[in-house]
């Protein structure tokens, strides 16, 4: 029998069975339960800078709730891959595309480690509300590595607030919760990411308990 979900922790690796798990109670609800982070969703979009034909990745796609943002700067000659590990959510995500006649859309279930491939060359990859990837440094590599010199990189997630201010903790904590499998390194969520794209620029919104980093491989578009 399964037994109740294992709280996340401080200390815990990201475990991406329990994300499936997680994600696979969400999926009905999740757009309706984060519709209020639209805006977060619109500006981290907005700090990759894409233009028409832009290769982008989506990672931890989710539901697609960024597509219709990045479509909008891909437009039709661009391609969108998603990459999601839940197949509810990945599910919702094909459902929206087919339902918006995006036919520029690769979804892949799984992974980012397992699901990037040789010949991937990214104008851009997305890391949406995705602390459990952006603590993965074999998913950061295998995405990383396939940016172009030139391309993007932006996410945006919850993070710690000031340890002088418990209440907005606790808020972070409560919700937070429910959406990943590790809190390990919520101060600084961003720093694998920083390690892997030079002079990533980070934006803390301490009080909010938020940030937004976004950042530009070394080199010019080919
Ligand atoms: C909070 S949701 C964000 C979804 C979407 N980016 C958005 O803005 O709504 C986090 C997503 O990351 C996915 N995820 C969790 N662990 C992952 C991993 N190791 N690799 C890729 N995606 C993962 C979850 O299944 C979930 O769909």
């Amino acid at each position: 029998m399964a037994g109740a979900p294992t709280p996340p922790t401080e200390q815990g690796r990201p475990d991406p069975d329990a994300a499936r798990a997680l994600y696979e109670r969400h999926a009905d609800t999740y757009d309706a339960q984060t519709g209020w982070a639209g805006p977060d969703r619109a500006r981290v979009v907005s700090l990759l800078d894409l233009r028409p034909g832009d290769t982008v990745v989506d990672v931890g796609c989710g539901t697609g709730l960024c597509f219709a943002a990045i479509e909008a700067r891909i437009g039709p000659s661009g391609r969108l891959v998603g990459i999601e590990p839940c197949l509810d959510m990945l599910t919702q995500a094909g459902q929206r595309a087919d339902r918006l006649g995006w036919s520029n859309v690769d979804l892949r279930l799984g992974l980012p480690e397992d699901q990037m491939r040789p010949d991937d060359d990214l104008d851009a990859a997305l890391f949406c509300f995705t602390h459990d990837v952006l603590r993965s440094r074999a998913a950061l590599e295998a995405i990383v590595g396939r940016l172009r010199p030139g391309g993007r990189a932006a996410a945006v997630g919850p993070m710690w607030a000031p340890w002088w201010a418990p209440a907005m903790n606790l808020l972070v904590w409560y919700v937070a919760s429910d959406y990943v499998t590790t809190f390990e390194g919520f101060s600084e969520p961003w720093s694998h990411l920083a390690d892997l794209v030079p002079g990533l620029e980070v934006e803390r919104h301490d009080l909010a308990g938020e940030y937004f980093a976004w950042g530009e491989m070394t080199g010019n578009r080919p």
